[in-house]
């Protein structure tokens, strides 16, 4: 038994998922990092040898849990796993490559690994399963409708699973992060309100990690933001223009 805590992170080769791992580095934990650059990650781990373990892992690619178990038997288990993994476009054009794109990594790739890790949790005792998903979920957006429609469908299924671990007793705990709008590659340098920096973001997603938070949106200027979007009706909605 180790009393050090071991975090597996998707997505770490950049962003928001890149600063936590760093966090956590920062911490002291064991750290197992995946994504499709491998570069990336070899960096990440030339900083801090014996820390960090890296896999190449693209999950879109139905060997991603195989190599999900392997990280973790690299780090020498699992208590929290976060997937930050995601892809993201604009899309007023619907080129349906970008759409499906999207939903190959934002709902299929999403669910594969999600999938493993709460299967890997049932296995072994529990443990904590974060996502990063978006405020982007609470509403569709008509100028990216697929980022909009596979963030809803993240947010439903943590819920559904959420409910599934306590029908099964499972000492499962589910952690959805939603941020709103980050300074990454993800937005590809298009003009966004309110941005922040991913320093920030992730100081608050380790945070809200930390306090086992069911349901994080960060900030709090967003918390507000989307409690107001929620109550706007549908036929008023479709006239609004948000977009860049
Ligand atoms: N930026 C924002 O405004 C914002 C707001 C709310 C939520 N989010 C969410 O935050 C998460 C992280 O995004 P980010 O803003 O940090 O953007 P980012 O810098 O583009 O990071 C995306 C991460 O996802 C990984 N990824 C993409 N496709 C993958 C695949 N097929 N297999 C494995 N890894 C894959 C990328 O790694 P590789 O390319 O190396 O594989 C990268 O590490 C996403 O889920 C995004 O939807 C972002």
């Amino acid at each position: 038994m180790t009393s050090t805590k071991r975090i597996i992170i998707i997505g770490a080769t950049s962003g928001i998922g890149n600063e936590v791992a760093r966090l956590y580095i920062k911490q002291g934990w064991r750290i197992g990092v995946a994504g499709r650059r491998l570069e990336r990650l070899e960096e990440l781990r030339a900083e801090t040898p014996g820390q960090i373990e890296a896999i190449q892992l693209d999950v879109t690619c139905p060997d991603a849990p195989e190599r999900l178990a392997e990280l973790i038997r690299k780090v020498g288990g699992m208590d929290v796993f976060l997937l930050s993994s995601g892809v993201g476009s604009q899309n007023r054009a619907l080129d349906p490559e970008i759409e499906l794109a999207t939903v190959q990594t934002n709902t299929v790739g999403f669910t594969r690994m999600v999938t493993a890790a709460y299967g890997y949790f049932k296995e072994h005792g529990g443990g904590q399963l974060a996502v990063i998903s978006s405020i982007a979920g609470t509403k569709g957006l008509g100028a990216a409708p697929s980022y909009s429609a596979t963030k809803r469908y993240q947010n439903t299924y943590i819920e559904a699973l959420d409910q599934l671990a306590q029908m099964e007793k499972l000492p499962i705990v589910f952690t959805d992060i939603r941020p709103g709008f980050v300074k990454t590659d993800l937005l590809k340098n298009d003009k966004y309100p309110m941005l922040m920096s991913p320093e920030y973001v992730a100081r608050k997603i380790v945070k809200a990690i930390g306090r086992k938070k069911r349901r994080a949106v960060i900030d709090w200027k967003y918390a507000i933001l989307v409690f107001f979007w929620k109550l706007i009706p549908g036929f008023i909605w479709r006239r609004l223009p948000i977009h860049n």
